[in-house]
């Protein structure tokens, strides 16, 4: 299977499927001398975890991670990272009235369209599971970012037709609150509205917004790797997520030009500018303003009420899903979000250290 590896200079591969033994992510191109420890990579994971919450699967995955390689004496040595998690509550046999047929809204088809063969576990590596990887990599990232003051920070902005209002926004609620939306009076709002799905044995959708903060301006190339470019490719990778905007994103096609632009002034000496529609980037590169972005996600596709679908021997038939899954994705995809925006960023960051003649001759002249 090709297309597990992400990146130019800080590049990731995820590996393994939901029923496996084991999901990991080897890292390649993280700079030597990094404080890590299994520590760092574990909280994120932890807000990954599922089986917190009654909006959540009550399946129960420890999610614990192993560092194989590429830290020593608690710093990274600059050779590949590998980060391992093994499997544990597994129950394989929910899934077997699915071998031959295909769930609507799944991977299912798909999968065997392209190879003829899958690992109708869990969705294999379609499954939710393999984003483990993504957050123990992004948690490398983001230490790596956090080292250098840019933060990350990703919420859920509204789940169904509840969305938070700015004015009660609260960003010590995105981890207090089960829905992680910063705003207690909307999180209540989506709770119940997700319970009457569940009842209807039904699934819902949301949307969850990201704002990096004090990003300097140059990061992004004017071509292939846009920041804008590289920030959706990175959010469209995660399964469930069907729009990406930055900025003012969809509206910005209802705006006149005169509403779009963004003014700039000087600030300290530095250029500034009064309005944010362009969410900080002008070009593909970063323009010194907060980026902020947003991921659209569709319902869970797994729900419990009975489906019409098809199987591998030409049959229509109808199709009841069992198992334990997630009634929305979002809550537990906020740390997916922050992750693979940091992994986005890292990259470019390192990538922008060879764009002007002049970090190259201060990087070897001060060797010298
Ligand atoms: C964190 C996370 C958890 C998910 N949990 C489930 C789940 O419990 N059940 C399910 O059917 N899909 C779940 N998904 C969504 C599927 O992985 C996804 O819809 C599927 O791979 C099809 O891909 P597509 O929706 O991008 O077309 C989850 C996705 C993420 C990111």
């Amino acid at each position: 299977m090709a297309g597990s590896t992400l990146g130019n200079l800080f590049r990731i591969s995820t590996w393994g499927e939901s029923h496996g033994a084991a999901l990991g992510v080897v890292i390649d191109g993280c700079p030597s001398g990094l404080l890590l420890c299994e520590q760092d990579i574990q909280d994120y994971l932890d807000r990954r975890k599922p089986g917190k919450t009654k909006i959540a699967t009550p399946r129960k995955e420890d999610d614990t991670v192993e560092i194989l390689s590429g830290v020593f004496e608690g710093r990274t040595t600059g050779t590949p990272i590998s980060l391992l998690v093994r499997n544990q509550t597994q129950r394989s046999k929910d899934y077997s009235n699915i071998a031959d047929s295909y769930r609507p809204g799944h991977a299912d088809y798909t999968f065997d369209a392209k190879y003829g063969f899958r690992d109708y576990r869990g969705g294999g590596r379609s499954s939710g599971r393999e984003t483990i990887g993504r957050v123990a990599a992004g948690a490398v990232a983001l230490k790596l970012l956090h080292s250098l003051g840019i933060q990350i920070t990703a919420y859920t902005k509204s789940i169904g037709p509840v969305e938070i209002d700015p004015d009660r926004f609260n960003p010590d609620l995105i981890k207090a609150t089960p829905t992680c939306m910063p705003d207690a009076v909307a999180s209540k709002k989506a709770e119940n509205y997700l319970e009457e799905c569940m009842k209807q044995y039904d699934s819902c959708g949301g949307v969850i917004e990201c704002v990096i903060t004090d990003l300097p301006a140059g990061l992004g190339e004017p071509v292939f790797d846009k920041l804008d470019a590289n920030l959706s490719k990175a959010v469209l990778s995660i399964g469930g997520v069907k729009a990406f905007e930055i900025g003012d994103g969809f509206k910005a096609s209802l705006l006149k030009g005169s509403e779009n632009n963004d003014s700039f002034y000087y600030r300290d000496n530095r250029v500034a500018k009064s309005t944010n529609h362009a969410g900080g980037t002008l070009g593909g590169i970063s323009d010194g303003d907060h980026v902020i972005f947003r991921a659209h996600f569709k319902p869970t596709p797994s729900i419990f009420q009975a489906q019409n679908t098809v199987d591998k021997n030409g049959n229509e038939i109808e199709i009841k899903i069992e198992g334990r899954h997630d009634p929305i994705i979002v809550p537990r995809a906020v740390v997916v979000v922050e992750a693979m925006a940091a992994l986005a960023i890292t990259d470019l960051l390192l990538m922008n250290m060879s764009a002007k003649m002049d970090s190259v001759t201060n990087f070897y002249h001060s060797k010298s």
